[in-house]
């Protein structure tokens, strides 16, 4: 089984640690704000005082942003031979900017799917570069779809964000839509979940999502970064206007109340 550092352990970066435990890896864990790798090491894992894991052969980085995984990723110190993971939504262009020591192999590998996807290894995972490399491990996360060179699983990851978000919105639309015209929202919900936004519906009824709007609106802005169609830069406006930007991306759907 492959020595694995996990560089973060916010929601999905704990979720994903606690897989690979679970599926028999020697896991080491940290995290900016220590005290969040406690129930990890409760679970099995070793938590490292810094980002740098010298004996780590695949290193995981699930972190909020572009800035991060840069910081940490200089930090860690990576040593030639092993493989950078990089599993966090940073977009094609910061993982093609990324700069690692020489010898270090890189996979970009964001996720879809949630806290409960991960802990269960169902997540799928979009990975590029050195693929094979990490095969195994990314196999035990979810399903791994394969896309092509270094960004292009972070290209696929704005593209399904896209979907995601502008599906929600229209659907939080047609929920302020129902309810102006005085249609009962769960009768609304019930016969547009069998039509295009079936997915939609899906998702904003599911327990357990745990994807702030805060973290959507920043997929959107790097959407917004590289070409700006309408309906996304609509999406991105419902975000803004949304109450609590820690709530689930579900929520926007509440927001659509009168
Ligand atoms: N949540 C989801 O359902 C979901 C699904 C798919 C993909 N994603 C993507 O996965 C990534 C992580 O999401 P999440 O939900 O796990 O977020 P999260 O719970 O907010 O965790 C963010 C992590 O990044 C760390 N961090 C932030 N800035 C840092 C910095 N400058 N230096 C070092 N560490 C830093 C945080 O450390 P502290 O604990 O110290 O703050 C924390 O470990 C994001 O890119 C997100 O878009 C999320």
């Amino acid at each position: 089984m492959a020595k694995i550092a996990v560089l973060g352990t916010g929601r999905m970066g704990a979720a994903i640690a606690r897989r690979l435990l679970g599926t028999g890896h020697h896991v080491t864990v940290w995290n900016r704000t220590a005290g969040k790798t406690a129930p990890l090491v409760a679970a099995g894992a070793r938590a490292a005082p810094t980002p740098t894991v010298p004996e780590a052969e695949v290193v995981i980085t699930m972190l909020t942003d572009a800035t991060a995984v840069r910081e940490v990723v200089e930090a860690a110190a990576l040593r030639p031979g092993s493989i950078l993971v990089e599993m966090s939504t940073i977009g094609p262009v910061a993982v093609r900017e990324l700069r690692l020591p020489e010898g270090v192999g890189l996979v970009d590998a964001p996720v879809l799917g949630s806290v409960a996807a991960a802990e269960s290894g169902r997540l799928t995972v979009l990975a590029s570069g050195e693929v094979d490399r990490a095969l195994p491990i990314l196999e035990s996360l979810g399903t791994v779809r394969r896309c092509g060179g270094p960004g292009g699983g972070a290209a696929l990851k704005l593209v399904a964000n896209t979907a995601l978000v502008t599906g929600l919105a229209a659907l939080a639309d047609t929920v302020a839509v129902a309810r102006a015209l005085g249609v009962d929202v769960d009768i609304a919900l019930s016969v547009v979940a069998n039509g295009a936004l079936g997915g939609a519906v899906t998702r904003a009824t599911a327990a357990r999502a745990a994807f702030p709007i805060a973290l959507a609106a920043k997929d959107l802005k790097l959407v917004l970064d590289l070409v700006a169609p309408p309906v996304v830069r609509a999406a991105a406006a419902v975000l803004r206007e949304a109450p609590d930007q820690a709530a689930d991306l579900g929520t926007i759907i509440e927001a659509a109340k009168p």
